[in-house]
C-alpha cells in the first residue's frame, strides 16, 4: 500500500506570462459539483456537510491530495501530466465500506430460496446451515482459492466507486483457516484494488464440533486463537497496524458475557475494536462496545434507547448495514434519525456476504439508506465516505478531499449529488481515480 507516502513537492515552472506554475500528476477540474466532505467526522445532526464547491477542481500529485479549489484558479497554478474536464460530473471521494465479509468460498443461493419459503436465517444457522456452510466451503480451500473467489468481489467494489473497504475473517472458525483468510487478505491488500483494512472475526458463529460448549470455542478463540494471530500478524505483516476484533453478539452466536471477555481479552493484547450488535435482538453489544471503547458498533436495528443515549455521548461509530434487513427481506432498519438526534457518528456500510446482503456497490446502500432510515442524500454520502473512514479509523487518511489525503475519489455521471441515492440498480461511478491513478470502469 502507498497510502503513507509523504507528498514530495511537485515541481515549478514559470509559464510565459511568467507566474510560477506547479507541474502535477493530475488535475481533474471543471466539475459541475466537487464535494469535498472536509473538515473531519459529522456527529449527530451536523451529518451531510458536504463542502460543495461549484465547478471546482482537485489537484493531484504522488498518490495524494495537493489542492482543491476552484477551476479558474488550479486551471491557472498547476501543469498537469494527466488533465481531466469533469464538466457535467460531480467529483467526489471514493467510497469507504467499514464493513464488509467479501473474502469467502462458495454461494448460498439455495439458502436464499429457503428464506423465501419461510425458514429464518438464526434457524437456518441453528440447523447447520448459514454461516457454516460457508465455513465448510471456506474450510476446504486453499489460499489460492480463497484469493480467487474473493478478488472478484473486490474489483466490483472498487468499479462501484469503494476506495477503502473493511473486510473481516470468520469463515474459518479454527486457527488455520482464519489465518489462510488473513493470508488471502494480505494478498489482495497487494493488488490494484481499494485499501483494505482487515479484520479478525473468530467469534463469528459456534462452529459445529463446539455445538452445545459456545464457552468453550470462546475461550478457544481468546486465549488460543487471539495470541497466535497476534505473533502471526507480527511476523507476516509488521509494517501494517494490528488487525480489528469483532465479535458477533448475538442470539445463536454468543452473548453478551462472552463477548465482553472476548474483547477485553482483544483490548489487553492491544488490537481495536469492533462489534456485530443487536443486528436480530438488542443483548446490551451497543453499551459494551461504548464501555470498552470500540472504533465501531454495527448493524443496530434492534438497539434499546438507553444504548442510542450512550451511544450519542462516545467516539464509539454506529455503522448502518441496510443492505442486510433489505437481503433477508425484513421491515426493520437501524434508526438512524434516532441515533443522530442523540448526536451520534453515523456511517454506512455494504456488510457484503454471501449470506444477508452480497452486494458490492455503496451506491445501492445510499440509495436504501435514503429511503429505509430516511437520511438526506447529502446525509448518507457523508455517512458513506468522512464518517465510514472515521469507523475503521482512517480519518486521517481517507474519506474525504483534502491535501495531504490519499487521492482516491470518483466522478459521477451526473451533475448534482442527489442523483445518489435518488437513482438505484445502475452504476454512476464512471471514473475512479485511486492513489492517483485512473481505474477502469468497465466490466459493470
Ligand atoms: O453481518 N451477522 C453476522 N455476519 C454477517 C452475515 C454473514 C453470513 O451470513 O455469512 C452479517 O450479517
Ligand atoms: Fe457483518
Amino acid at each position: 500500500m502507498d497510502s503513507r507516502k509523504t507528498v514530495s513537492p511537485a515541481r515549478s515552472t514559470v509559464s510565459l506570462s511568467g507566474e510560477a506554475r506547479q507541474t502535477i500528476d493530475m488535475l481533474i477540474h471543471s466539475s459541475a459539483q466537487l464535494l469535498t466532505l472536509a473538515g473531519g467526522p459529522q456527529r449527530g445532526n451536523t451529518l451531510g456537510n458536504l463542502g460543495l464547491l461549484p465547478g471546482g477542481a482537485v489537484a493531484i500529485h504522488m498518490g495524494k491530495i495537493v489542492e482543491t479549489g476552484p477551476s479558474t484558479e488550479l486551471l491557472t497554478r498547476y501543469t498537469a501530466a494527466v488533465q481531466i474536464d469533469a464538466s457535467g460530473r460531480v467529483v467526489m471521494p471514493g467510497f469507504v465500506d467499514p464493513h464488509t465479509h467479501f473474502v469467502w468460498v462458495g454461494d448460498r443461493a439455495q439458502e436464499f430460496e429457503r428464506r423465501l419459503a419461510g425458514a429464518s436465517y438464526l434457524e437456518i444457522l441453528a440447523a447447520g446451515g448459514g454461516i457454516m456452510s460457508t465455513v465448510r466451503q471456506t474450510r476446504a480451500a486453499g489460499t489460492p482459492m480463497i484469493v480467487d473467489e474473493s478478488r472478484p468481489r473486490m474489483l466490483r467494489m472498487l468499479r462501484h466507486g469503494t476506495t477503502t473497504a473493511e473486510v473481516k475473517t470468520g469463515y474459518g472458525l479454527e486457527l488455520d483457516t482464519e489465518l489462510r483468510m488473513l493470508e488471502a487478505i494480505l494478498i489482495l491488500a497487494e493488488d490494484e484494488g481499494p485499501t483494505l483494512v482487515p479484520t479478525f472475526l473468530g467469534a463469528h458463529a459456534v462452529p459445529a464440533e463446539f455445538s452445545g460448549r459456545s464457552d468453550a470455542y470462546t475461550d478457544l478463540v481468546f486465549q488460543e486463537m487471539l495470541p497466535r494471530v497476534k505473533e502471526w500478524w507480527i511476523e507476516q505483516a509488521a509494517s501494517r497496524p494490528l488487525p480489528f476484533v469483532d465479535v458477533f453478539c448475538e442470539e445463536g452466536a454468543f452473548n453478551l458475557d462472552q463477548s465482553r471477555r472476548s474483547l477485553e481479552r482483544a483490548a489487553e493484547l492491544g488490537f481495536p475494536l469492533k462489534i456485530h450488535a443487536d443486528e436480530f435482538a438488542g443483548l446490551g453489544g451497543t453499551r459494551l462496545a461504548v464501555e470498552l471503547g470500540a472504533v465501531s458498533a454495527d448493524h443496530l436495528v434492534h438497539t434499546p434507547a438507553e444504548d442510542i443515549a450512550a451511544l450519542g455521548g462516545s467516539n464509539t461509530v454506529a455503522v448502518a448495514l441496510p443492505a442486510t434487513p433489505f437481503g433477508l427481506g425484513e421491515s426493520a432498519y437501524t434508526p438512524g434519525r434516532q441515533i443522530l438526534e442523540a448526536g451520534g457518528t453515523l456511517a454506512l456500510a455494504s456488510d457484503l456476504n454471501p449470506g444477508t446482503a452480497w452486494c458490492e456497490s455503496m451506491q445501492f446502500i445510499i440509495a436504501l439508506a435514503c429511503r429505509s432510515m430516511r437520511l438526506t442524500p447529502a446525509e448518507a454520502i457523508a455517512a458513506a465516505t468522512v464518517n465510514a473512514a472515521a469507523a475503521v479509523g482512517l480519518s486521517d487518511q481517507v474519506g474525504s478531499l483534502e491535501a495531504g489525503k490519499a487521492a482516491d475519489l470518483i466522478v459521477l455521471d451526473a451533475s448534482d449529488y442527489h442523483h445518489l441515492g435518488y437513482r438505484f440498480g445502475t452504476n454512476l461511478v464512471s471514473l475512479v481515480v485511486k492513489g492517483g491513478r485512473q481505474v477502469s470502469v468497465a466490466g459493470g
